[in-house]
């Protein structure tokens, strides 16, 4: 394709981009089809010859669009966001043609100090503290497998990157029942074993309980084991729940602990002044990771990682092939040393799209109406005598149940779950949901970038009456 071609097809593209923007409401929300039905509709092989620019859209719009689920609707209000903007997309435009490769500052000095200025601007953003510096991952999950991986060198004088597991008592990771799944896996990659990660047992709004937590790294300390990482979440996947990091930070830094912070999605709410309450005890962080590609209006992947004392994290990832050797070493960040990657895209161009084409004001302003969006919708699940709230509504996640009178707790999970499934299948809405104390619970997450009061009141139309026919 020359670069003539290139301009027309890419015209042609930005039309159907610009189309899609505007159409995306009238597709259903969750892919309706049946597995295999793509694949088979692929051919087993690629073509010998090239094949038109029109043939592969026709195809794109015939055999893929039917199995995308559209989370760029404002009727998606399933899982955690993961938003795009029109700023966002133009920035990904820009750096899928430069394609940089940003392992180290020399292979594009611009995007090694974008980056680095990008997370100064999110950091004081969100009053992150002052000292901290930050990288770009690829996902929440990399950025607590970095965090916990820097905990256990830490912890054990980096005998483990030099010697392995050997003659080490073991080390001990705690979160809450509610903390996402990532931590596991984290802990699981790490060597540590999914035995040693501990679950403090939350209380009646699903936040840690952090005299269980002291209980148990007394017990642990105790018997043998060597506490070294509490990962606490502001925000948890199922209700939003925000763990108390003060109390927290107190145990982990009485007990020579590393205090992570999963803010996945919730972070992006730090961001507003009303918000700060869930950084109160910030000063004993360690760690800390929010996804701008969740709430933020920046096109998935963009997973900020903070960090107390970058050199930790830097000497734990380190290495220094002979072909990586540069003159520069030690005067600039080198972000192939801050995870686990060599290999890096240029992701801070679009956190500076979104943030200099929003502007913070209206960044905020956006965040806030989702919020408000979210209490709105509690508000009139509350006043209904047949449906009731299942979580304390903290951000932007309404957790709920349709319950009729005199229904034992299995028939209504039974109930529930055909309730959720009927929405999906409508094509109208999508909402996912979680188990709270054996209780299926629907869950609605007000966060999607053009969502609107109106379209959270047509869905709830929608949920009544589909409740009610069930
Ligand atoms: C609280 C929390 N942490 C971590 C993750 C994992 O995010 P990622 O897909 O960026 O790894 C999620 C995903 O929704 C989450 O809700």
């Amino acid at each position: 394709m020359t670069p003539g071609e290139f301009r027309k097809y890419a015209h042609e593209l930005v039309d159907w981009m610009a189309a899609y923007m505007e159409s995306v409401e009238s597709y259903p929300v969750k892919s309706q089809v049946k597995p295999g039905e793509i694949f088979d509709r692929i051919p087993g092989a690629p073509p010998a010859t090239p094949e038109s620019f029109s043939s592969f859209m026709k195809d794109l719009d015939e055999i893929i669009m039917p199995g995308i689920s559209h989370w760029q609707s404002p009727n998606f209000f399933a899982y955690f966001p993961a938003n795009t903007s029109p700023p966002s997309i133009l920035a990904e435009m820009i750096i899928s043609t430069l394609g940089t490769q940003c392992m180290i500052w020399e292979t594009s000095p611009a995007a090694a100090e974008l980056e680095e200025k990008m997370m100064i601007w999110l950091r004081d953003l969100i009053c992150l503290p002052a000292g901290f510096e930050g990288v770009i991952q690829d996902t929440a999950s990399t950025s607590t497998l970095a965090a916990i991986l820097t905990a256990r060198e830490k912890k054990t004088g980096y005998r483990i990157n030099e010697e392995g597991m050997k003659e080490l008592p073991q080390l001990r990771i705690y979160c809450s029942e509610q903390t996402h799944s990532s931590v596991e896996k984290a802990v699981k990659i790490a060597g540590i074993g999914r035995k040693n990660l501990v679950k403090v047992p939350v209380g009646e709004d699903f936040s840690m309980d952090p005299s269980r937590l002291r209980d148990i790294i007394a017990d642990d300390s105790r018997n043998g084991f060597l506490p070294c990482c509490v990962v606490a979440t502001i925000g948890t996947t199922g209700t939003t729940s925000v763990d108390p990091l003060r109390a927290i930070g107190e145990i982990c830094a009485k007990n020579d602990i590393w205090l992570h912070v999963d803010a996945a999605m919730a972070g992006t709410a730090l961001i507003l002044p009303e918000f700060q309450w869930m950084l109160d005890g910030k000063e004993y962080i360690d760690s800390f990771v929010f996804n701008p590609h969740k709430w933020m209006f920046t096109n998935f992947d963009c997973s900020a990682f903070f960090i107390k004392d970058p050199s930790l994290l830097i000497r734990t990832f380190e290495i220094l092939p002979e072909y990586l050797r540069t003159r520069t070493r030690g005067s600039v960040n080198d972000y192939r040393d801050w995870g686990v990657p060599l290999g890096r895209r240029f992701r801070a161009l679009k956190l500076w799209s979104v943030m200099r084409l929003y502007g913070t004001e209206a960044l905020r302003e956006k965040v806030r109406m989702h919020i408000r969006i979210a209490a709105r919708l509690a508000e009139l699940i509350s006043s209904e005598e047949d449906f009731e709230i299942m979580a304390p509504v903290v951000i932007n996640v309404v957790c709920f149940r349709f319950r009729p009178k005199d229904l034992g707790k299995e028939e209504v999970n039974r109930l529930n779950e055909t309730l959720n499934h009927r929405l999906n299948d409508s094509g109208k809405i999508y909402l996912t949901h979680t188990d709270l104390n054996g209780n299926y619970t629907l869950r609605m997450v007000t966060g999607q970038t053009n969502v609107t009061i109106d379209h959270v009141m047509r869905a709830w139309e929608l949920i009544r009456a589909a409740a009610r026919s069930l």
